[in-house]
């Protein structure tokens, strides 16, 4: 078979481009990294040209976040997302990313409603987000989300969790505020966190936690991968919000964001730039993007 070719158990698929000299991102790549101190990317993607371009600026994950409700549609916060509007994106973004041969690991999110109900709509959502091209799918909060996620895991669906501040419950939280500071919080947050990882959850988001929690919680998960934002440098990988990082934030930016985009002459370059950064440690700076 010509090395060009992609064999499948199934069949062979002719590339559109010559393969890309990168592997695939998968779940075991991404453990391997994590055992090899080597931090993991990811920036959010919306559509087919930016995941494009984040994938070959080298970001090894891209979330399809809901909080597309905020960048993409205008709404007030990502409570008003539906399924619909989650799989047009994702599948916009799978799209984009087959297009290049790209290798970026995806990351769907299960918008608000979409997963509160039963584990069984749970299903029915993280399937059809699957079906739309993700890799893996991701719900907020803990507790109650545990046999959840063990009912998606045991049906095959990879998990990404996400703690702390949980934007599908701004309202209940009264605001985007640092979660886990006292005592109480953040024992709550590290039982979650664990309970989590011993459902099958491989990966969790941190978002607004302080940086000492982020970095205990990361050490004690050895195969749940701490995602941080806002939550300092000791996690095992980063995201940011892509309109973020390229200083399209329209109201104040958040403590935790940089703008990779100022010192960059394009999106590719301001991309590459938070790769970099996030892999020398050099980004989050605790004494500025962390609490
Ligand atoms: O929706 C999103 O973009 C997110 C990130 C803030 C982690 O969940």
């Amino acid at each position: 078979m010509p090395a060009s070719t992609t064999a499948t158990p199934y069949g062979t698929l002719p590339p559109a481009s010559p393969l890309p000299q990168r592997r695939p991102v998968s779940l075991p790549r991404l453990q391997q990294m994590r055992e090899a101190g080597d931090k993991i990317t990811m920036l959010t993607a919306y559509d087919a040209t930016f995941a494009a371009v984040a994938d070959a600026a080298g970001v090894e994950c891209l979330l399809v976040g809901d909080s597309l409700g905020m960048v993409c549609q205008g709404l007030a916060s990502t409570v008003g997302v539906t399924l619909e509007t989650m799989i047009y994106h994702t599948d916009s973004v799978a799209r984009g990313l087959r297009r290049v041969q790209g290798t970026a690991w995806v990351v769907s999110d299960l918008p608000f409603g979409s997963y509160h109900e039963s584990k069984e709509q749970a299903m029915r959502s993280a399937s059809a987000l699957m079906h739309a091209g993700a890799h893996m799918v991701k719900l907020e909060g803990g507790g109650w989300t545990t046999e959840t996620v063990r009912f998606l895991v045991e049906r095959g669906i990879p998990v990404c969790a996400h703690l702390g501040l949980t934007p599908q419950t701004v309202h209940a939280l009264g605001g985007y505020r640092v979660q886990g500071k006292s005592e109480q919080a953040a024992q709550t947050l590290r039982r979650h966190a664990h309970e989590l990882q011993d459902a099958g959850a491989t990966m969790v988001v941190l978002e607004m936690v302080p940086a000492e929690l982020a970095t205990e919680l990361t050490q004690e998960l050895t195969h749940c991968h701490t995602i941080g934002i806002g939550a300092g440098n000791g996690t095992a990988g980063q995201v940011l919000v892509l309109h973020d990082m390229l200083g399209m934030n329209l109201g104040k930016m958040a403590k935790f964001v940089h703008n990779f985009m100022q010192d960059a002459g394009s999106v590719r370059g301001a991309m590459e730039a938070y790769v970099r950064a996030v892999k020398a440690g050099a980004f989050p700076d605790n004494a500025l993007h962390a609490w």
